[in-house]
Formats: structure tokens, C-alpha cells, sequence
């Protein structure tokens, strides 16, 4: 059997709420990516064009610290990576986490939770952060509080 984890970053607590389930559904270790200085609600403010979020999303090079590195990424085959979808793609602290870690010979699924968006140009923003031979699986949207049957489902139509 694989050995997985699901890593997620939440803002405002959707995303984590998420994961805990799916690390439930898919007996996973779970592992939150806490920013070292942690996302006040002005930081999140999208309509304000000078608040972190916006300054962060516009500059794709971007990279806010993470609190630590002990997410032990060795110890598994598969690793689930969560996340709020920001300005349609994800927040860049996912880009400090991927690289943050050696992915090799692992799998990565990405997950999101968004207003409405989809992934659109998520994983192609994404994947530069990951070197070596990693194996990508298809981003998942999974708004609307998934029951775990749906989320079951999915993690079993992946074959990990
Ligand atoms: C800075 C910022 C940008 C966002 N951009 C988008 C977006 O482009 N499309 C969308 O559908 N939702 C967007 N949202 C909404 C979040 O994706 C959504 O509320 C998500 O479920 C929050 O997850 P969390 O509670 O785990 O942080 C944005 C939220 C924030 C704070």
C-alpha cells in the first residue's frame, strides 16, 4: 500500500476542513503549509490592488515563507497538495512548498477549493517548481463540501 499525505494551505479555514476529510477518506498523514507570517484579513483583502495577496499574486516570482520544513516528504509515495485558488491559480507559498522538498519517483495530486474557479493555468504554474520525475495527476477541484463517497471515489479512480 502507498504511503500518503495530504499537505494543504488554507486561508480561511475551507481548504483545511477539506483535507481533513480527505486525509480521513484516503488514510493519509495530513500536514498543514503555515506561512511564517500568517494571512490577516487585509492580507486577503483581493479588492484592495496594494494588500500581500494581491502584491504576492501579481509577482509570479513570489515566494512567502513557510513557518518549517517538516513535512518529511521522503516518508511517502504519494502526496496530495491543497490549496485556495488565488487570481485562478495557486497562492505562490505552494510554489515555496514544492520547492521547499525532493519530490522524485513521487506522485503529486492537486486539490483546490475556490469560489468558482476552475485550475486554469494552476498546474502549468506549478509543475517549474517541481524538478526531477515527479509524476503529475490531474488537478482536482472539490468545492461544495464533498461527501466522503464522492471523495472516496476519486481517490480511488487515481490508482495510487
Ligand atoms: C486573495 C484571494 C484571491 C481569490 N481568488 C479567487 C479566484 O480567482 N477565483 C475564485 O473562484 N475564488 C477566489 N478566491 C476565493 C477562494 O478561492 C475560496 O474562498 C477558497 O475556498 C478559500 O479557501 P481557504 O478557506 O482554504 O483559504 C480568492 C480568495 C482570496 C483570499
Amino acid at each position: 500500500m502507498s504511503r500518503k499525505l495530504v499537505a494543504y494551505f488554507s486561508a480561511s479555514g475551507v481548504t483545511s476542513e477539506l483535507a481533513k476529510v480527505l486525509a480521513e477518506v484516503a488514510n493519509a498523514d495530513l500536514y498543514e503549509i503555515k506561512p511564517e507570517a500568517p494571512y490577516t484579513k487585509a492580507d486577503l483583502d483581493w479588492q484592495n490592488s496594494r494588500s500581500r495577496s494581491s502584491i504576492e499574486m501579481k509577482d509570479p516570482s513570489s515566494r512567502p515563507a513557510v513557518a518549517d520544513k517538516n513535512a518529511n516528504i521522503a516518508e511517502y509515495d504519494v502526496v496530495f497538495v491543497g490549496f485556495p485558488i488565488w487570481w485562478y491559480v495557486a497562492p505562490t507559498i505552494i510554489n515555496t512548498f514544492l520547492e521547499s522538498y525532493d519530490f522524485s519517483g513521487k506522485a503529486i495530486v492537486p486539490f483546490a477549493t475556490s469560489g468558482s474557479s476552475g485550475f486554469g493555468k494552476t498546474m502549468e504554474k506549478l509543475q517549474p517548481s517541481v524538478s526531477g520525475t515527479a509524476v503529475w495527476k490531474e488537478g482536482k477541484l472539490l468545492n461544495g463540501k464533498p461527501s466522503k463517497d464522492t471523495l472516496a471515489n476519486w481517490v480511488e479512480s487515481l490508482s495510487l
